[in-house]
């Protein structure tokens, strides 16, 4: 889908989208005069009709002409109602109808969907980065059916001429972040048998070369020699070596600031391992590994965007399976810290490669690290799945995060992290149990470990995405992954000012 901007003030597209608040009569619509004579009428009798009444998500596709051309009309409901989050769900609404109504390509005005206090530059972004993520399908295991795959060629925005310049900073921001977050969806989406540990560092080699940052990775031997006992651990039993995996951008002149540092956990499947995964919790742990897609994928949009400042992005990457030599419960792993986990619960892997991921961190003096982790069901028992969690021992990190969740959609909301809860990690024979003695609040027990290793960090914050690791109806997005973390770790490094 190719997106571009307009100052004409009638659409040349065959899709002709005029988005309505509740109650409004179309005639007012600016585009309405430009349409021919026998579509208004349609129109004017459908909404004396109460056909169409712009309620919420509302929609009614008029086709006319020949070639046939097609009207959407797209209700937005009451204006007192109208938000952010609600523009964003338009925008992605505006490519779903599109696609399902075999339009190839179509037209919106820009400021149908303007809401409180925001700027033509970040509207055109969402409206942007909104129109990419419902585009995306993933469909590459699937035979294409005759006549190919649905297609939206081009997606043209309306703006006025003063607010052209604005508008093209946003959309080819808005681009760049969405196209980013589908392709970490692209990586979590990939089943286990085809993104190993191995594979997974070559995505993100891949990704450096296209987009412009430098990778190292690292195999089990070097891994071996740095002494990543948490990491080796949990991958022993499986036939997949780890990998562990750097990724460096800096901007030029920024080669030497202290970095952002970025951790992703990389679990390609999560069986459980010994202590196995019951029937169908199973199925979806392919996408454990949406934390290293979050992380790669960030790292990509960062370069493109080429922002002003230096970002190290880290991926321990493992297969958590049950063999004849998999870890096993009562194991104690000698971590990259020198601290030792107690493995009270195998199927709590992912906090283990996590450590020896944080403390590599050190070597960097990073001036924020921020991991992202599909960590524990219980942030979903916790949030549902409309957020994620955050958890930091830093209340104003903790704050900006939750708030830039907000603004770009990538959603996620804070839980408590005091010192209180290490008591529930602390290990019987080991320095650190992996999971915790009390059975509520896994997701803050789970922080809580992880905390054990970031104490180096004037600024830590865990985001656990397992609640936002897969789309939920209603998003007009594709089932599947979501690309949880890519957004708002964009919005974090944009917003990083190093002062
Ligand atoms: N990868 C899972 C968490 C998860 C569950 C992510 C569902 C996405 C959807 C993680 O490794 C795990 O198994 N966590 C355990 C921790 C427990 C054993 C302490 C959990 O949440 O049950
Ligand atoms: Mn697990
Ligand atoms: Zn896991």
């Amino acid at each position: 889908m190719h997106l571009s901007l307009s100052t004409s003030l009638r659409p040349a597209a065959r899709g002709i989208v005029l988005a309505l608040f509740q109650d409004a009569a179309p005639v007012k619509h600016p585009w309405f005069t430009a349409l021919p004579a026998g579509v208004k009428q349609t129109i004017l009798a459908f909404s004396k009709a109460k056909e169409f009444t712009g309620k919420i998500g509302e929609v009614h596709v008029i086709p006319f002409g020949s070639p046939v051309r097609r009207v959407v009309l797209l209700g937005l409901g009451e204006p007192k109602d109208w938000n952010r989050r609600k523009a964003m769900l338009a925008s992605r609404q505006v490519v779903v109808v599109a696609k399902q109504h075999k339009i190839t390509d179509v037209a919106l005005r820009l400021d149908d969907l303007k809401f409180t206090n925001v700027d033509t530059e970040s509207l055109a972004q969402l409206v942007a980065e909104n129109a990419q993520l419902a585009d995306y399908s993933f469909v590459r295991y699937r035979k294409v059916p005759k006549g190919g795959w649905p297609k939206l060629t081009s997606f043209v925005i309306h703006v006025r001429p003063s607010d052209r310049a604005a508008a093209a900073k946003g959309v080819r921001v808005g681009t760049i972040i969405g196209t980013a977050n589908n392709a970490a969806r692209d990586l979590a989406n990939t089943p286990g048998s085809d993104m190993t540990p191995t594979l997974l560092a070559n995505a993100a080699v891949a990704e450096g070369k296209k987009a412009g940052f430098t990778v190292t990775v690292m195999k089990k031997d070097a891994i071996e020699r740095e002494g990543m006992g948490g990491l080796l651990g949990v991958s022993q039993g499986s036939p997949h070596p780890p990998t562990f995996t750097i990724m460096e951008y800096a901007a030029p002149g920024h080669a030497k600031d202290k970095p952002l540092v970025f951790v992703g956990k990389g679990v390609t499947f999560d069986s459980g391992g010994l202590n196995v995964k019951p029937d169908t919790a199973m199925y979806e742990m392919h996408m454990d590994m949406s934390g290293a897609a979050a992380v790669i994928a960030a790292m990509r949009a960062i370069a493109l965007l080429q922002l002003p400042l230096r970002v190290i992005g880290l991926i321990p990457a493992a297969e958590n399976m049950s063999a004849g030599d998999a870890y096993r419960p009562g194991d104690q792993l000698r971590t990259l810290s020198g601290k030792t986990i107690e493995v009270m619960h195998t199927d709590a892997e992912g906090r283990v490669i996590l450590a020896d991921a944080l403390t590599y961190a050190e070597r960097y003096k990073p001036a924020v690290v921020i991991d992202v982790a599909t960590l524990t069901g219980a942030a979903m028992v916790a949030l549902g799945q409309r957020a994620a969690a955050i958890l930091s021992p830093n209340e104003a990190l903790s704050q900006q995060l939750h708030t830039l969740a907000e603004e770009s959609g990538d959603l996620a909301w804070p839980l408590p992290l005091w010192e209180e809860y290490e008591e529930d990690i602390k290990g019987t024979f080991g320095d650190v149990a992996n999971s915790s003695k009390v059975r509520y609040g896994g997701a803050i027990t789970g922080a809580a470990f992880l905390w054990q290793f970031a104490k180096k960090f004037k600024r830590w914050a865990h985001l656990d995405i397992a609640p936002t690791m897969t789309t939920i109806e209603g998003q007009y997005l594709a089932k599947g992954s979501a690309g949880a973390g890519v957004r708002l770790l964009v919005a974090f490094a944009r917003n990083y000012d190093a002062a």
